[in-house]
């Protein structure tokens, strides 16, 4: 489990600031934290489901460090003007996704962390590339790697059965929409 307090510590302690060409991924991951948050906010309201419940629990501790993280490491100044739509869309994707049951919130779990594992993949690259802030680096791996975990343990849970059309088209669907959020929150 990612101590937070040391990780903090440690960018505290190197006080190194965010790489300029870095800005704009940033505002963009600060943006999806809130996002992520906000969809177990959402999935718990479906309190009757044990296993809705439980995952949403345990990955809305990750997710709130993980926007810590970002909220320390970016100046307000820097981050999205529109927070209020990514807590509203991310509360609503947790609650439409955990309405229609475990499985089908798994799968949408599944396809969120995919597109976020792939996100901050291309940064760790770009910065690993241009041997740009090793601090930065080593916290973006720490959230990828818990990203996977999270996806994971949503396919693990889905459980073998093929998805159907309908749940590919949803997958889909969850990978433009991610894209296209990540794209408006890297300028606004
Ligand atoms: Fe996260
Ligand atoms: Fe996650």
């Amino acid at each position: 489990m990612l101590d937070q307090k040391n990780i903090i510590e440690s960018y505290r302690a190197s006080k190194v600031s965010i790489p300029d060409k870095m800005i704009r991924w940033m505002r963009s991951n600060h943006a999806g934290e809130t996002g992520a948050v906000w969809i177990y906010i959402g999935a718990r309201c479906i309190f009757w489901n044990k296993s809705i419940r439980n995952m949403a629990k345990e990955h809305f501790i990750t997710e709130k460090k993980h926007l810590i993280v970002m909220s320390y490491i970016l100046p307000s100044s820097k981050r999205s003007k529109l927070l209020i739509l990514w807590r509203i869309l991310g509360f609503s994707l947790g609650f439409i996704a955990a309405f229609f049951g475990y499985r089908f919130f798994c799968i949408t779990i599944q396809s969120v962390e995919s597109f976020v594992e792939k996100h901050y993949q291309e940064q760790i690259d770009f910065l690993y590339k241009n041997s740009l802030s090793f601090d930065l680096l080593q916290v973006l791996e720490i959230c990828c790697n818990e990203e996977i975990e999270h996806q994971l343990e949503a396919k693990k849970d889905k459980g073998s059965k093929l998805n159907n059309t309908y749940e590919n088209l949803w997958s889909c669907l969850i990978g433009k929409g991610s894209s296209l959020a990540v794209n408006i929150s890297r300028f606004i």
